[in-house]
């Protein structure tokens, strides 16, 4: 029995949630979903954006799929707490062209390795000086740099990459970003011998910002710190088509921890034309990890085959159909396939 707790939130989240059960319940698997609340209006009817017993649930899981939130007034991100709860300390974010999708390059396929627990969003911020001076606390620790580094050369070898860049700012951040550079390059050293293929390099954030709309099909796997992470994400999801089509994965030791890159999208929200692509491959993300492998690709081969075809599509991608015909034209493809 798979348990799953399943976290649909906010806006678009619960429509996509709801897709994403439907694609789960068309596999022969013994799923088990535990539905728990998170999000803003968790906050107005409990007065909490994280509840413990959602967190509790989490904890229990085989894994957990978590739609989006809306932001709280005053109130700590779920998702960033969540995270840190759970200690998944690695956020993969996969940046891959879909043929179909009109976009600025094609062939571009690299990885986004975020470090999830610490960076910029320590959310440890404080107010001085009668509100006139605000502080965020930007932590990073050898310890958790070493792991994420660790993870993704680790990664770039299971998946046969070649190339892991560092994205930093030590240049200003001397110290904070001075210890995430120096942990990534003991780490590949330490890999070097073994693995002589694999290039290690570094690059400051703003010139990576530049890059990936440059030469985005250079990269490989980049690896960096909390903010920054977030930030190349939507820059790369931007890349190959939108945030409609960009999952993510939550990883740590014990828990695993999937959602779509956007957020609750409350422009669109409530009008049944948001895409659900992002949470379906979270879904083939998640599936992977709970080492249902066959399944996991068989899910992305069906959205990647829908595509394709380019006869149902939503807004965001240039067509006229609404979240439930995308969801039903992948999963007929999908039961065609398994
Ligand atoms: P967003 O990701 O919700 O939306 C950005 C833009 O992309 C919007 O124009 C939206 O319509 C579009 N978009 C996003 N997902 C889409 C989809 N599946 N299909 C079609 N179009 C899609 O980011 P935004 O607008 O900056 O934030 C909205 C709210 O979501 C805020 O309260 C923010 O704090 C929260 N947020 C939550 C996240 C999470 O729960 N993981 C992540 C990012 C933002
Ligand atoms: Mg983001």
């Amino acid at each position: 029995m798979i348990k799953i707790t399943v976290i649909p939130g906010d806006g678009i989240g619960k429509e996509v949630m709801d897709v994403g059960i439907e694609i789960l319940e068309c596999l022969s698997l013994n799923i088990d979903f535990i539905e728990a609340e998170a999000g803003y209006e968790c906050f107005k009817k409990n007065g909490t954006t994280l509840p413990e017993e959602t967190i509790k649930n989490a904890k229990k899981s085989s894994s957990t799929l978590f739609g989006a939130s809306t932001s709280t007034p005053n109130e700590k991100s779920p998702i960033i707490e969540l995270r840190k709860k759970l200690d998944v300390f690695a956020n993969l974010r996969p940046v891959k062209s879909f043929q179909g999708i009109k976009s600025f390059f094609n062939g571009i396929d690299f990885l986004i390795i975020r470090e999830n627990t610490e960076g910029l969003y320590s959310q440890i911020e404080s107010i001085e000086d009668d509100g006139n001076k605000t502080i965020a606390n930007r932590i990073i620790t050898r310890k958790a740099s070493m792991k994420i580094s660790d993870f993704a050369f680790k990664k770039a070898i299971g998946d046969n990459r070649k190339k892991v860049s560092c994205v930093h700012k030590a240049n200003v951040l001397k110290k904070t970003d001075g210890v995430f550079r120096e942990s990534f390059y003991k780490i590949a050293s330490s890999y070097s011998n073994k693995y002589p293929q694999i290039i290690a390099n570094d690059f400051y954030i703003d010139a990576m910002a530049m890059y990936l709309v440059m030469k985005p099909q250079k990269f490989d796997v980049i690896v960096t710190t909390n903010l920054f992470g977030d930030i190349l994400s939507d820059e790369g999801a931007g890349l190959v088509g939108g945030l409609g089509l960009s999952p993510s994965a939550n990883i740590g030791d014990k828990n695993g921890l999937f959602e779509p890159v956007h957020g609750s999208a409350p422009d669109i929200a409530g009008r049944q034309i948001a895409n659900p692509i992002a949470m379906i491959l979270s879904i083939s993300m998640m599936l992977d990890f709970l080492k249902e492998k066959y399944y996991s690709e068989q899910v992305e081969l069906a959205v990647e085959n829908v595509l394709k075809a380019k006869k149902v599509l939503t807004p965001d991608l240039g067509g006229k159909s609404k979240t439930m015909d995308l969801a039903n034209a992948i999963k007929d493809e999908l039961k065609n396939l398994i």
